[in-house]
């Protein structure tokens, strides 16, 4: 399995260039899938979907052997699938029910990031033979990075461990048991919480404490994945503009957190042959300024050669095409010259 991680600031083409890699490998007849963290529906518009599902399988014409399925990724319904697949069956239907789960939930369903990991884990064990992964811009690209692994930090601490076995304990001796500093602690949240929220929320870690353990443990071994270069390749979307900027940002980013760009995808550059231009008017005017454009297109991507090629696998050029990425025909144009 492969894992195809596309990174860029906002608007340069991730999504268009994630999308047409993944057509690609569906054409080569692999089975893939694109998911998109960014809460954005743009994704449906560049594969032109319809329908409000979360997954969709994209219907390819002939000749395509493989599959092409296209999902976004939801943080309630991440979570749900993670007890579906991960709590203990008899605790499901109580997990799933509690107020306190519905509570934590909410409040998690902005944080598309800190699901994509478990996503990511779920979409693998269903046989995906590639998986492609559509960031949302940069300030928030990273943090799919980051988050899971404090995350999955916390869901392994001790204090999450500690409140799952008092509870137990609790249950099966009686307050009187525990020493006077616990039976304190208690009371003092009581007092803070209400004895009714107390209860329910050391209720519910008792019985959702194993998905969360293992929550943890999943979330570092999809990192593993992530940092392991024969599975994984970060591709860095930029455009002509903005090339050497964006390469440098970030090739340090992700070295600072133990990752390596793998490709630059170099989005927008115009290198339609003009052909031979009249002597003058104003066609000749706009000839020369094409001209100049794509000249300077072709210095970036000589610029961003020299100074960063032999820190990545690949350097790819990904043309201006004249119309928006709106649809299956786009999205051929830009695989035919990219693959995958
Ligand atoms: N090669 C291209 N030729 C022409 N238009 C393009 C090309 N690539 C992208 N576009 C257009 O640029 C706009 C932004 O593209 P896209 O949504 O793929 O970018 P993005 O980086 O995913 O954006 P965001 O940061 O908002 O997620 C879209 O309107 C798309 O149609
Ligand atoms: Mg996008």
């Amino acid at each position: 399995m492969n894992i195809t991680v596309y990174l860029g600031t906002g608007g340069v083409g991730k999504t268009s260039v994630a999308a047409a890699s993944a057509l690609a490998k569906a054409r080569a007849g692999h089975k893939c899938l694109v998911l998109t963290i960014d809460p954005a529906r743009r994704l449906r518009t560049a594969l032109g979907l319809r329908g409000d599902a979360l997954e969709q399988r994209v219907e390819l014409d002939p000749p395509a052997s493989g599959e092409l399925w296209a999902a976004q990724l939801d943080v309630r319904e991440t979570l749900d699938e993670a007890v579906r697949v991960h709590g203990d069956p008899k605790l499901r239907q109580r997990i799933l029910a509690h107020q306190i789960y519905a509570t934590i939930a909410d409040s998690l369903a902005g944080m598309q990031e800190l699901m994509a990991v478990e996503r990511i884990d779920q979409i693998a064990r269903r046989g995906f033979e590639h998986i492609v992964v559509d960031t949302a811009p940069s300030r928030h690209a990273l943090e799919f990075l980051d988050k899971p692994e404090s995350f999955a930090l916390l869901a392994d601490s001790n204090w999450v461990k500690l409140v799952g076995r008092t509870y137990k304990f609790v249950e099966a001796t009686g307050m009187l048991s525990l020493g006077r500093a616990t039976i304190d602690i208690y009371r003092k949240l009581e007092t803070i919480l209400g004895a009714n929220l107390v209860r329910q929320v050391l209720d519910f870690y008792s019985i959702f404490v194993a998905v969360a353990e293992g929550y943890g443990a999943r979330a570092r071994k999809t990192v593993a994945m992530l940092r392991d270069p024969a599975i994984t390749e970060f591709r860095v979307v930029t455009t002509p503009g903005k090339a050497l900027r964006d390469a440098r940002y970030f090739s340090d980013e992700l070295e600072s957190r133990k990752f390596r760009a793998g490709a630059f995808y170099v989005n927008r550059v115009w290198r339609l042959d003009p052909g031979a231009a009249p002597d003058e008017g104003l066609a000749a005017e706009v000839l020369e300024w094409y001209r100049d454009v794509s000249g300077s297109h072709a210095g970036a991507l000589r610029d961003l050669e020299a100074g960063f090629g032999a820190r990545v696998n690949r350097i790819v050029s990904v043309p201006e095409l004249e119309r928006d990425v709106d649809g299956l025909a786009e999205l051929e144009l830009i695989a035919n010259t990219i693959g995958s």
